[in-house]
């Protein structure tokens, strides 16, 4: 059976979740987001098993995946999936898309999965030690197979519920939604960046260009932080909440700057 997973990633939780689910499905096509954003309004996946990959947001999806669930029309799909990445907290995220694909085509998913990988936004959470990491990672990677073969099944799994993580959907998510675009005026670059360029061909959605030989975002940014975690020498920070100045980066150990490049359709 043929699978198509539409995937989004900053720094690269979501794309290792994807591979492996796909490793175990077979016949699978990966297909980013980053690249339907020009697409045509509707997009009907030639396939009978789908599948959306992707991080949690403020407790929910990206703005990016937002847009394209509601592009999405899965009334033909035999099965449908969705794997949500989080560093803590995002069952919500999962009950947002299915609001989206039930109110547009009146699909939901047929089985819905969170799954904890390490946080990668310093601003609120510190980014975990390398040993952390790995223990987290370790775990992550039982619960993906467990998830590849729930799907191979065709099973029925809804979202869990989280009166917390639906509650703060509620107050964080709005705010984000609306500004996220604009939210990379809180990036800064300081004196250490070598002008190498490496944040303008990791970011998924093409936000960033050197001006003067230093980034310069172009305000429709994600948030998805890839610039910031790539940078070779730490030069970006992001000011908000508790920043990121000594507050490390975060990348996962599989993530190459060729996959970002190629979440752009770009070859390296
Ligand atoms: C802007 C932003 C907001 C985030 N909000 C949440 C959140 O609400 N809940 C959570 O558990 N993790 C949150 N995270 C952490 C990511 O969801 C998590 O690390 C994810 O696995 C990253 O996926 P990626 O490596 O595919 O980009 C956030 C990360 C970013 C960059």
């Amino acid at each position: 059976m043929k699978t198509i997973i539409y995937y989004f990633t900053g720094t690269g939780n979501s794309l290792a979740a994807a591979k492996k689910i796909a490793a175990v499905l077979g016949d699978c096509e990966m297909v980013p987001v980053a690249l339907l954003q020009n697409a045509p309004a509707e997009i009907l996946p030639g396939a009978d098993r789908v599948g959306i990959v992707c991080p949690v947001y403020d407790a929910g999806v990206p703005r990016i995946v937002a847009e394209f669930a509601g592009r999405l029309d899965l009334s033909r799909a035999g099965y449908t999936f969705a794997v949500v990445t989080m560093g803590g907290m995002g069952v919500s995220a999962l009950h947002q898309l299915n609001a989206i694909l039930t109110k547009v085509h009146g699909r939901k998913l047929d089985a819905a999965f969170a799954v904890k990988m390490p946080g990668n936004f310093p601003p609120v959470g510190k980014i975990a030690a390398p040993e952390k990491q790995q223990k987290i990672l370790k775990s992550t990677d039982a619960r993906l197979a467990e998830i590849a073969r729930t799907i191979d099944k065709g099973l029925l799994v809804p979202p869990g519920f989280s009166p917390v993580s639906s509650l703060m959907r509620s107050f964080l998510y709005p705010p984000f939604y609306k500004n996220v675009h604009e939210m990379d005026k809180a990036f800064s670059v300081s004196d250490a960046c070598t002008s190498c360029g490496t944040c303008t061909k990791v970011c998924p959605v093409g936000n960033i260009t050197l001006v003067n030989k230093r980034p310069s975002w172009q305000h429709h940014c994600e948030l998805c932080c890839a610039c910031l975690h790539f940078c070779p020498v730490e030069a970006i920070q992001l000011h908000m909440m508790q920043g990121t100045a000594g507050r490390g980066r975060y990348r996962h150990p599989d993530l190459t700057a060729a996959d970002m490049k190629a979440q752009r359709g770009e070859e390296s």
